[in-house]
């Protein structure tokens, strides 16, 4: 028998697992029923023999009329969820026609600067059916406000609205970097977000608490899972904090996790974050609606495995990794189209992403049966192995004073960085195989056509702004900027003030900017 392998994690993986793997296991306490607690057989009964998970690919490029264009045949090809990417200049906070956003306007995803965008961006869009999730953070107040505008002109009312923003602003600090303020105006605002969504859009997902920024950057499952349940302690003790009972929140917190090419790991992974978050609820936090103990996650599979080199074969990849979430009890998933190493995804590419996932529910057999892994040696000790180096790394986070003081000391960084560097040695000494790139290479690579985005954009963005600005009663837009800005320097909740300034289409770069008058923006300390 060979000697054990080692797991993304860093755990051993033995050559073989048999019945001494699970002589104590206690299947009651550790399993339960699927939809019942620890959840790590899934957080519903039935699962996907019930519903299928959500298809929700994640797009958005240039205006919104282009991006609109593109959810409209997304959900003609049978995507059921959508997914808006926007670009950066709005995931900052800043307008088109500033000079820090040139050159990146529709770039990454959509230009948003005003509810007038919003309305175009949804045009023709049940947003009473569909839900929408929004990849925005620091400025997710502020999209959101913007959504439930352009629903109450459909007729659409708050507490009929299904979606997510990610607003998940503790990793921007750790992995992606799309922050404004400082750690604690942030989880003020994220906290008005929660005692906003709970009056006025009980069904929205307040917050898509995120380890897939932080596994792009190098984190190991284990860190991966730790750093994020971490982050989700602290949004729970800063929203206890400011008075809210934590089963009025708790059900409508969301996660979003990587699934990578090691399917194995990222099944046990799954099963392992599901246990570790229904204890720390029921346990810690004394949560008893069992909504707020289940954690449901959306999946995107590991770009970062992803490979210029013989695009192809990244088709491969994101079949098998697309699989490992789906037999770990995802809620809902974005498969990666095969040329996202290159360049945004083109339509066939797109296209192809959404078969992948229409394959895994309609053609294989993996979705007839719950949690078809549950009792297998090697899953339940890996589950096991994974859970127990996840607490550890929790706890290192709680020794150095909770998630904000820790990514202050620039611990979870620190940590990541180690990782990513371990990895891309294995890969230069060849350790570890990266098919089409340190092994079966070809000589010569065949050419390919990017999806590049219209420059053109940007200039019909600013004169756009030009005619909103022109066109609306400024007076009362400054006005309701000044009553947002009292709201910050106070302690009432600064989303119905913001409400009033988009609806008279102060844009997201004034409303964001009202805000940095008053709280400051963040700036990282270097720790290295
Ligand atoms: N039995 C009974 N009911 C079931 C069921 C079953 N088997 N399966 C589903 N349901 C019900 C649910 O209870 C739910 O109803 P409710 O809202 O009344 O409770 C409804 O059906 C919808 O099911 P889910 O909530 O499971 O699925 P959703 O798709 O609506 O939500 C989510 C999933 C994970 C909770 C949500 O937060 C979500 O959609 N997240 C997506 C996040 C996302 O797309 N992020 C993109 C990030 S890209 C990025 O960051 C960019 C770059 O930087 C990488």
């Amino acid at each position: 028998m060979g000697s054990a392998a080692q797991s993304e994690s860093g755990l051993p993986i033995q050559p073989l697992y048999d019945g001494r793997a699970l002589t104590d296991f206690d299947a009651d306490a550790k399993l339960g029923a699927p939809g019942e607690f620890p959840y790590t057989r899934g957080v519903y009964p039935s699962m996907y023999t019930g519903r299928p998970w959500t298809m929700r690919q994640y797009a958005g490029f240039g205006t919104a009329k282009e991006s609109n264009e593109r959810y409209h045949e997304l959900v003609g090809a049978g995507t059921g969820g959508l997914s808006v990417a926007f670009d950066l200049p709005t995931q900052m906070g800043y307008d088109s026609d500033e000079s820090i956003a040139r050159g990146e306007v529709g770039k990454v995803g959509v230009a948003i600067d005003s509810i007038e965008d919003m309305r175009t961006l949804f045009q023709g869009l049940p947003l009473d059916k569909v839900s929408t999730s929004m990849t925005i953070n620091a400025p997710g107040s502020v999209l959101l406000l913007l959504y439930q505008l352009v629903a109450a002109e459909q007729g659409i009312s708050g507490d009929q609205l299904t979606g997510t923003i990610q607003n998940d602003v503790l990793k921007e600090y750790i992995a992606r970097g799309t922050y404004i303020f400082p750690p604690k105006q942030s989880l003020r605002l994220i906290s008005d977000i929660f005692a906003y969504c709970h009056k006025e859009m009980p069904r929205w997902n307040t917050i898509s608490i995120s380890g897939y920024h932080m596994a792009e950057a190098g984190a190991t499952p284990a860190q991966e899972i730790a750093f994020t349940l971490a982050n989700a302690k602290e949004y729970v003790r800063a929203a206890i904090a400011a008075g809210l009972d934590v089963d009025d929140f708790a059900p409508r917190l969301s996660f979003f996790f990587v699934a990578r090419t090691t399917l194995l790991e990222e099944i046990a992974k799954f099963r392992a974050a599901r246990r570790i978050w229904a204890r720390i609820m029921r346990d810690e936090f004394g949560a008893k609606n069992p909504k707020s103990q289940m954690l449901r996650f959306h999946t995107q599979t590991a770009g970062v495995q992803l490979t210029a080199q013989q695009p192809e074969v990244n088709l491969v990849r994101v079949a098998l990794q697309g699989l490992g979430a789906v037999l770990g009890g995802t809620q809902s998933l974005h498969t990666n189209s095969y040329d996202e190493a290159i360049a945004l995804p083109t339509q066939k590419a797109a296209r192809l992403a959404l078969r992948t996932q229409q394959v895994i529910a309609y053609e294989t057999d993996v979705t007839k049966t719950v949690d078809p892994f549950a009792g297998s040696y090697v899953m339940e000790s890996m589950t096991d192995d994974v859970e127990a180096a996840a607490l550890d790394l929790i706890q290192a986070v709680e020794d150095r004073g909770g998630a904000v003081a820790a990514i202050e000391q620039g611990f979870q960084k620190s940590e990541i960085e180690k990782s990513a560097y371990r990895i891309a040695l294995e890969i230069d000494n060849q350790e570890r195989t990266v098919v089409g790139v340190n092994k079966y290479a070809l000589d010569e690579e065949e050419p390919y056509e990017p999806l590049r985005v219209d420059p053109q954009i940007e200039i019909d963005q600013c004169d756009r702004l030009a005619a909103l600005r022109k066109e609306r009663d400024n007076d009362a837009v400054e006005l309701a900027l000044e009553a947002l800005r009292d709201a910050a320097r106070g302690t009432d909740n600064v989303l119905p003030p913001m409400r009033e300034a988009l609806r008279l289409r102060a844009t997201v770069g004034e409303v964001s900017h009202a805000l940095r008058d008053v709280w400051g923006v963040h700036v990282p300390h270097d720790t290295f």
